[in-house]
């Protein structure tokens, strides 16, 4: 498994973004957006992690990240962290951001697993309006709330 930049067509990876983001409305909005590592196996893609830029100088956003199913629990999703910092380290970056639902108890650990730390919360940020599914819960937590994190870089 070796995490490289992809350069061939995102509709490929339409399954992983929409594995990491339930309103394919929002997805579709985002996903061509600045760059894509994939974690790969071969000709199988196990994850991808996606970077964008933001209107501050240095901070950079995870906008989407996902390992498959079938692949989780093995350090992929690790890694791609690991290699986002080394990526916006080289682009002179010094701080990396990334949001996810409040509701998701797994990815709260995930990212500060990874050295993240909260610093954000918006409120009723999933919801019709934004493009997501009414009354979806997440573990028995209504999907309703974002919490955004920061590393340091
Ligand atoms: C979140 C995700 C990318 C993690 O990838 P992964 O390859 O399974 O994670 P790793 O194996 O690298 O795990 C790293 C650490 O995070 C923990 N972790 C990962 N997913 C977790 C979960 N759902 N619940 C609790 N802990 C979790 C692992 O246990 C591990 O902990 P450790 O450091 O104590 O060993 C993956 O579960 C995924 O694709 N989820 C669905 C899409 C998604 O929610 N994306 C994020 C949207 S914001």
């Amino acid at each position: 498994m070796h995490i490289e930049t992809y350069h061939a067509d995102r509709d490929a990876l339409l399954p992983l973004f929409e594995l990491a983001d339930d309103s394919l409305v929002q997805v579709r909005a985002y996903m061509s957006l600045g760059e894509v590592l994939v974690a790969r196996a071969g000709e199988t893609i196990a994850g991808h992690l996606q970077i964008v830029g933001t209107n501050a100088t240095g901070v950079f956003e995870i906008k989407s990240v996902a390992v498959r199913e079938t692949h989780q629990g093995r350090g992929i999703g690790r890694r791609l962290i690991e290699a986002a910092v080394v990526r916006c380290r080289k682009r002179n970056g010094h701080r990396l951001i990334v949001s996810t639902a409040a509701a998701d108890i797994g990815n709260l650990r995930f990212y500060q697993r990874q050295g993240f730390r909260m610093y954000r919360i918006v409120q009723d940020a999933f919801g019709p309006s934004s493009g997501y599914p009414e009354a979806v819960q997440v573990d028995g937590i209504p999907l309703r709330d974002q919490v955004v994190f920061e590393r340091a870089l």
